[in-house]
């Protein structure tokens, strides 16, 4: 349901959007994948002061967990609805973070709005999960504020829905919209109305919908969606999803060149695609027409674009010196390492007697990919740290640690355990959420409960894993009257992830 107001041009503002955050824009992973993709691009810096801009910010939760992480970056994020901005601001405010700075604007307008010279120039703009289901006026004022605030050399992550991904499942997403407005009120019901018509035609087999693919596996999944997601994605008047080369046509007029992939392991066409298929792509030297190609035989349903202001190439040689300095730290024990990634054209094995040296030393503490290539194991194998970064950190089984060494600041502390407090209970223990990290200059991806564990684990002075009464911890967490059974389940749980995490938390001086 959209704004009484009429100020929304269509957009759902009767229900506030999840709190999310996405590695795919922070700063340090747009860049990482920039420089994959041999764009010349500088990583942020220990000490570098990277101004970013987020579009559509939602409850502000990504540009919460920068800010508090990066206390020398500049955040601005804006967003139209005031119910996200108020809360954002609060939150800032109650951390005392004086460096984000919340705007409550009109992406149609404020591109002609004074409030537009007071944004600093952006290094990285982000626009995660508007583009698509925005107005094409409101698309229009994006690519002029891009225009007016994306410094030369700057970087720019959009996600959008993409066709042809969405084409086989065009009819489930109107018939949910068409439905759920007929047939109730407020746009969560209308969402919900609007799936159980779905499922009634599925089950009266409603071929438009029972032979889709896509259109099974959306109604299979329904149960893991949370119901403001679910207003957000099909209740919007605009949504329209996109095909890349539209996007990177508009965006072209904001002097914005396509990169790649915020996702790494997408970069990498060998793991993507079938050599038939490798063979049919590389007849093409049009960038957009390869991707064409190569959505047509993945059928992304989100795609992750970053763009340049000005592309700069660089040598191999040059692109495999700056991924050499990288620092990687392992995020998992070492035992749980997965030689056999999932990729698009299928799975994708790690060579276990190449990784399996890499692997034993990352278990010893974060380490350089120079360092690691020049491990005694390796020797004779060719030097490929474009390999190692994008496997590694494209898997999720590496980070990149931006400041080795950094410290846990005060304001990421205190963030991390609002958000702990906050959100946290029985039922939400395995959410999704992150905390802020300075060492990662961005967010660990973390489930809710962890960020309970860690905050205990802190408390009692980060003391050896064996020395820890996870039974206590559980005792004081859960409600009152549950039953000692299920006390005894989750102090085991605790225990488990302390086992897994703890190295890592200590690593990233968040213990
Ligand atoms: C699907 S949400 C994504 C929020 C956030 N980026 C995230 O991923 O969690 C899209 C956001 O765009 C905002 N939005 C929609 N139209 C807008 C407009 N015309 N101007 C500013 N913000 C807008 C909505 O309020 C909403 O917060």
């Amino acid at each position: 349901m959209t704004s009484a107001a009429g100020w929304s041009a269509g957009y759902v503002t009767d229900t506030t959007y999840l709190r999310g955050y996405y590695a795919e824009q922070s700063p340090v992973q747009l860049a990482l994948a920039a420089l994959l993709m041999g764009v010349q691009t500088d990583l942020p810096g220990p000490r570098d002061e990277v101004s970013f801009l987020e579009l559509g910010c939602g409850q502000g939760f990504g540009a919460l967990v920068l800010a508090a992480a990066n206390p020398g970056w500049r955040i601005t994020a804006v967003d139209f609805n005031p119910a996200h901005i108020a809360g954002a601001r609060r939150t800032a405010a109650e951390l005392g973070l004086d460096n984000v700075r919340f705007l409550e604007a009109d992406l149609a307008t404020l591109p002609e709005d004074p409030l537009v010279a007071e944004i600093p120039a952006a290094d990285v703009a982000s626009l995660h999960g508007v583009w698509s289901w925005v107005s094409p006026e409101v698309r229009a004022g994006i690519v002029r504020l891009l225009h007016a605030r994306v410094r030369p050399g700057g970087l720019v992550h959009i996600s959008y829905n993409a066709l042809p991904g969405w084409q086989s499942a065009l009819l489930l997403q109107r018939l949910v919209h068409e439905a759920g407005r007929r047939l109730a009120h407020g746009s969560i019901e209308q969402a919900r109305a609007g799936f159980d018509l779905v499922r009634e035609l599925m089950a009266a087999e409603a071929q438009g919908l029972t032979k889709s693919a896509r259109a099974m596996e959306i109604v299979e999944r329904l149960e893991k969606a949370t119901p403001d997601y679910m207003a957000h994605e099909y209740m919007n008047e605009c949504w329209s999803p996109c095909w890349h080369a539209d996007v990177a046509t508009d965006l072209a007029s904001a002097k914005l060149d396509y990169v790649g992939s915020a996702r790494l392991l997408a970069n990498f066409n060998e793991l993507k695609l079938s050599e038939a298929q490798r063979a049919i792509v590389n007849r093409f030297a049009d960038p957009l027409m390869r991707e064409l190609v190569v959505d047509a035989c993945n059928q992304p349903t989100l795609r992750h674009d970053i763009y340049v202001r000005g592309t700069r190439r660089l040598s191999t040689g040059a692109r495999d010196a700056a991924l050499e300095s990288v620092t990687l730290v392992l995020p998992i024990p070492p035992e749980e390492m997965v030689y056999a990634v999932t990729v698009p054209a299928g799975r994708a094995s790690l060579n276990e007697g190449y990784y399996r040296p890499i692997v034993e030393r990352l278990a010893e503490g974060p380490c350089s990919v120079g360092e690691l290539l020049a491990l005694p194991a390796l020797e004779g194998h060719a030097r490929n740290p474009a390999e190692v970064v994008g496997m590694l950190v494209g898997s999720g089984q590496a980070l990149v640690l931006a400041r080795p060494g950094a410290p846990m600041n005060n304001v990421s502390r205190h963030l991390n355990a609002m958000t702990g407090r906050r959100y946290l209970n029985v039922e939400t223990l395995s959410g999704p959420s992150a905390m802020a990290c300075p060492a990662l200059a961005g967010g660990l991806p973390t489930a809710l409960g962890h960020l309970y564990i860690a905050e205990r684990f802190a408390a009692a002075g980060g003391i050896d894993a064996t020395g820890i009464d996870t039974e206590a911890w559980a005792r004081q967490f859960a409600p009152p009257d549950t039953p000692p059974g299920e006390i005894e389940a989750l102090a085991k749980q605790m225990a488990e992830e302390l086992r897994r995490r703890g190295k890592l938390w200590r690593w990233l001086g968040i213990v």
